[in-house]
């Protein structure tokens, strides 16, 4: 281990204990009782298509392996449940991906097998695709009862969309589909310090986001993760935080 993991290591641990890793067999339990008001995370990990830039575990939606995956994951609730006997409060429960929204049709089903062993205090949130922006996925997520939705628009700027191999979003269409179905958040995430991006691009995304119907906004760094095939390069650190001034 290099001397600067050693130091961060210890740094953000305050200790000089080593990380310690042990072999999993895949049996290994959560001791759920033991952690107060936990939060659910459920991994939906279907895509209609995969980004080059991606770090998410995530397969290509095909209706027949969703429909299995679906079936086990209830099945993993159960197991990894099995101990609870009076639901336990948990703060929110968040459906990532992958595009969730592609199992809006079973996002009902899910909640309630969850919730015969948790009791949900702070809401369910949603990822979804721009693609899956529309009344009839929103209509079905609300019946569900998600909350907070999460669109992962990365930008409205062409130019960005096209380095990221994205769509084009149509802005008026997306507003008119928001505003048809009420979420106490709906969140828009976007990724900056893309190759030649300002901080004024930075700001009308932002703007247009708040615009189209959004009341909270999440950015992310660029980040090339090594195992992803993106020709896109990482800004400098400077130039990174030049951007955030
Ligand atoms: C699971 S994805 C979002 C949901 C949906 N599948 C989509 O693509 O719109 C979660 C978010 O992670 C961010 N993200 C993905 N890859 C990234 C990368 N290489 N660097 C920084 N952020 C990234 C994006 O903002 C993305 O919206
Ligand atoms: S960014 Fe979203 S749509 Fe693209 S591969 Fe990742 S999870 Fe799937």
């Amino acid at each position: 281990m290099s001397m600067i993991t050693t130091a961060t290591r210890m740094y953000l641990t305050r200790s000089f204990k080593p990380f310690t890793f042990t072999p999993d067999d895949g049996r290994r339990k959560i001791d759920l009782a033991a952690v107060e008001k936990p939060g659910l995370y459920v991994h939906i990990p279907f895509c209609r298509t995969l980004c080059n830039f991606c770090p998410y575990c995530k397969v290509f939606y095909d209706s027949d392996l969703y429909s299995r995956y679906i079936d086990a994951l209830k099945t993993e609730i159960d197991l990894v449940s099995a101990e609870i006997s009076i639901p336990k409060e948990v703060s929110s429960l968040y459906f990532g991906g992958g595009s969730p929204a592609l199992a809006a049709d079973r996002l009902g089903e899910i909640i309630r097998h969850l919730q015969k062993y948790y009791r949900i205090t702070e809401g369910i949130g949603v990822e979804l695709h721009p693609q899956d922006v529309n009344t009839d996925t929103l209509q079905k997520l609300k019946a569900a009862g998600v909350t907070r939705i999460s669109i992962g628009i990365q930008s409205f700027q062409k130019h960005f969309l096209d380095l990221l191999g994205r769509s084009v979003i149509d802005i008026q269409e997306m507003k008119k589909v928001l505003s048809s179905t009420e979420f106490e958040t709906i969140s828009m995430d976007f990724i900056f310090a893309l190759p030649g991006q300002k901080a004024t691009d930075l700001k009308l995304d932002i703007q247009r986001a708040f615009d189209c119907g959004a009341n909270h906004t999440a950015i992310y760094p660029f980040i090339d993760f090594s195992f992803t095939s993106t020709p896109l390069k990482e800004m400098r650190k400077n130039e990174k935080r030049h951007l955030l001034d």
